[in-house]
């Protein structure tokens, strides 16, 4: 009688190791073409020039330039979208209550005065870094007023759990109000 021809349902022992080393070999082959592709996605983004990187010197940022204490807080552009911009520094935050509309982009400008802070809105996905020397930029759009917390979430320092900031989400029209009569807008007391 002739060797029988292999087939799926060969169940001798060779056929079984043949059949493992088949599907082992799928298993290696799949996992190689994951390390090539991320090989190739990460020296790929690797090789790219950042979009645009904005700085801003941290030893003159009070004296001159876009975070000078009286150019920081909310501010209503001709477009009708709405800058924020921001100082963080051990261990609060500039302005410590930031006021901002509801259903308009509002784009935060932030960065920090000495160590690297972190700048989080709860219950939104507004989530940066601030890195002295460096300006981090982000565009966020709240649905409906209240109020959000707004804590440091990198260790600064002894005064890191001290150092939080507070969100405050007004109707749109109110913002508009609020920005008729004043330049720059916060909910500072
Ligand atoms: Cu600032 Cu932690």
């Amino acid at each position: 009688m002739s060797e029988p021809a292999s087939s799926p349902h060969d169940d001798t022992p060779d056929g079984v190791e043949r059949i493992e080393r088949r599907w082992a070999s799928v298993a290696v082959v799949v996992v190689l073409v994951f390390v090539v592709v991320a090989t190739l996605a990460g020296v790929h983004q690797w090789s790219l020039p950042q979009a645009r990187v904005e700085t801003a010197d941290p030893r003159t940022l009070h004296l001159t330039g876009e975070f000078i204490e009286s150019n920081l807080g909310s501010a209503l552009e001709a477009d009708g979208s709405v800058t924020v911009r921001a100082v963080g520094q051990q261990y609060s935050f500039t302005p410590p209550c930031i006021v901002v509309p509801a259903g308009i982009p509002v784009t935060f400008r932030a960065t920090s005065a000495d160590v690297v802070h972190g700048f989080l809105i709860e219950q939104t996905n507004v989530n940066l870094m601030l890195v002295p020397g460096y300006i981090s930029v982000f565009t966020a759009r709240f649905d409906a007023p209240g109020e959000r917390h707004m804590p440091c979430h990198e260790f600064c320092g002894t005064g890191h759990e001290g150092m939080w900031g507070h969100i405050k989400i007004v109707d749109k029209a109110a913002f508009t109000r609020m920005a008729a009569d004043q330049r720059r807008l916060t909910c500072v007391e």
